[in-house]
């Protein structure tokens, strides 16, 4: 798929037909995140790769709008280490990194949601305690994956309202 096509077509994808996407492929999701922009090339990023099916249904116990994930094949947490990075950099860098991970699984086929945790307290204890994740370490967030059959049109959110010229 073109990467236009990629850009123009990702929708938030919640329904899984329950296949397990190989193992060949999330390498690939997260080679697509990895080689996301990262601001002086200090790359704080870390994945937990989940794919045990008690995990998984762990996160909706404490995350209220996860509940995919008991369909879902993987979740990967996107991590930011925050002495590698250490101002809110390491918050760019990790969105941008989701974001070519989102984009890279539509581009494969695959059904993909990105789920918020930084900056909710909660969601972030929450994660931090089920995954035993160090002191220096911060979740952004989830990417829920899954194969799907589910195809949603693209958005068409251009608004001309939000573009200024030359000043504001
Ligand atoms: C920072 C962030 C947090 C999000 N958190 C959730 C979430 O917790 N659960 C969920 O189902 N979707 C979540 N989403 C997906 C949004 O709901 C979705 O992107 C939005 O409704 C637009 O739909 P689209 O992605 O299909 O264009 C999140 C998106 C972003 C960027």
């Amino acid at each position: 798929m073109e990467a236009l096509n990629a850009i123009m077509g990702r929708r938030s994808i919640r329904n899984y037909t329950g296949e397990k996407i190989p193992d060949g492929n999330i390498k690939v999701l997260l080679e697509a995140a990895m080689n996301a922009p990262s601001a002086h090339n200090n790359k704080p990023w870390h994945f937990i790769v989940v794919d045990e099916r008690e995990a998984l249904d762990k996160i909706p116990e404490y995350h209220p709008y996860s509940k995919m994930l008991e369909q879902a094949s993987h979740a990967i947490v996107i991590l930011g280490d925050t002495q590698v990075q250490d101002t809110d950099f390491w918050i760019h860098d990790c969105a941008a990194a989701t974001q070519n991970m989102l984009l890279a699984a539509h581009a494969m086929g695959y059904g993909a949601v990105w789920l918020g945790v930084h900056p909710s307290e909660a969601l972030i204890k929450g994660t931090k305690d089920l995954f035993e994740i160090p002191d220096n370490v911060t979740p952004l967030g989830i990417v829920s994956l899954g194969v799907t059959t589910v195809v949603k049109p693209p958005r068409e959110n251009y608004d001309e309202d939000r573009v200024h010229k030359n000043k504001w």
